[in-house]
């Protein structure tokens, strides 16, 4: 358990009931019990993440976490326009899904997959079903990314006394967060691993936002006399917390650290990818059709050379499922999904998670004292 750097970020430990100033983010098929357990008995805030479980899914996975931990946590969904009402497949363009799979099937046969122009099947419409369950449960907070939870649905929330987190990428959004009455603010900087939190499709120039660096003191200046404003991108260790602090965050947020964990779900080769290693990263629709950043590889050099429109929502992932999911079973790590944020350049090891909030926490101490 951290001695918390309660002195600096009184209100965001109070306001989340924790001990650190430490969130960990949801992130699909990294982000389970165990992972979330961890961070919270250490002290800091774990995520788990919902999107595209069922109801049943999410409801198991949250007891989970409870059976694990007494602690405070939270769960994640995406509240993005095509995913909360997945787009209807029959409804994009005969040329869109050829050109989409066009470039999947020049680089199927290095799995052995027979070619397909065909459609994706429609995707499952779950976030309002898993919102039910979260609200049903009464989880301690709420992490809406990738869309703002409307001010209904945090009155829902704060209703069953769960605090509502909304990450946002833009000023604009931040304000709009706030003026929904959401709790705390997560800035998104560009160096952030996984998906940009847009709530709907902008071209690439559109997501591609501030630094971090730029963004912090702006949404500070815009929202930070409402609510804490906790810092999510390139940051993975303590020195990126002192940092934060020094520029009045109230916290932060990590994700590309806690994928490289022992208790994260994540495949063993995307672990020993983001601590070793070339870790170029680069923005890709490729993988999901939504814009995300990923260790850049022959798949992400590939489709940007095709230079071709990805199928909205999720569909993109939906019809190159056939492909990540051989080069999963083969650890190819050039042709699947290795979310990373710019941060893992200087990453190394694969530490428990709750030494990785340990570890922020000193080494923020630290840093913080030599002022
Ligand atoms: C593997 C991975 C999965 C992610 N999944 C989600 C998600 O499901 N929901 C969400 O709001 N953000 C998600 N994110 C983005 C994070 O919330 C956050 O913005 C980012 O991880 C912060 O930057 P960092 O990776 O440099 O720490 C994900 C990030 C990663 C690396």
């Amino acid at each position: 358990m951290v001695s918390s750097l309660s002195s600096l970020s009184p209100r965001l430990l109070h306001v989340l009931g924790v001990q650190a100033p430490v969130l960990q983010s949801g992130m699909r098929g990294v982000a389970g019990p165990e992972l979330v357990a961890a961070v919270c008995n250490a002290g800091g805030l774990g995520v788990l993440a919902a999107l595209r479980l069922d109801p049943d899914q999410v409801r198991i996975a949250i007891r989970s976490v409870r059976e694990l931990t007494d602690k405070p946590f939270g769960v994640n969904i995406w509240l993005h326009d095509d995913v909360r009402t997945s787009p209807d497949p029959e409804a994009i363009p005969d040329d869109v899904v050829q050109g989409a799979q066009s470039v999947l099937n020049e680089l199927r046969p290095r799995f052995d997959l027979e070619p397909t122009l065909e459609r994706p099947e429609a995707g499952a419409d779950l976030v309002d079903s898993a919102l039910e369950v979260m609200i049903e449960e009464r989880i301690p907070v709420f992490s809406a990314g990738l869309g703002l939870p409307e001010a209904s649905l945090v009155k829902r929330f704060h209703g069953v006394g769960t605090k509502v987190v909304s990450m946002v990428a833009t000023i604009e959004d931040g304000l709009a967060a706030v003026e929904n009455d959401v709790d705390v603010v997560v800035a998104q900087g560009t160096e952030s691993g996984g998906h940009r939190s847009y709530g709907t499709k902008l071209a690439k120039q559109d997501v591609l936002g501030s630094s971090t660096l730029t963004l912090v003191p702006e949404m500070i200046d815009a929202v930070g006399a409402s609510v804490p404003v906790v810092v999510a991108g390139g940051i993975v260790d303590g020195r990126g917390l002192a940092a934060m602090l020094a520029l009045g965050a109230d916290g932060v947020l990590l994700g590309t650290r806690f994928v490289a964990t022992k208790e994260s779900a994540a495949a063993d080769i995307w672990k020993q990818r983001l601590t070793s290693g070339q870790r170029n990263t680069t923005l890709t629709d490729g993988f999901t059709g939504q814009w995300a950043r990923v260790l850049q590889s022959e798949f992400t050099e590939h489709w940007d050379a095709a230079n071709t429109e990805a199928l909205p929502g999720l569909l993109q992932a939906t019809a190159g499922a056939d492909l990540f999911a051989a080069a999963k079973k083969q650890d190819d790590d050039q042709m699947q999904p290795l979310y990373a944020g710019a941060g893992a350049r200087t990453m190394s090891g694969i530490p428990g998670a709750g030494q990785v909030v340990e570890q922020l926490v000193a080494e923020a101490r630290t840093s913080l004292s030599r002022w």
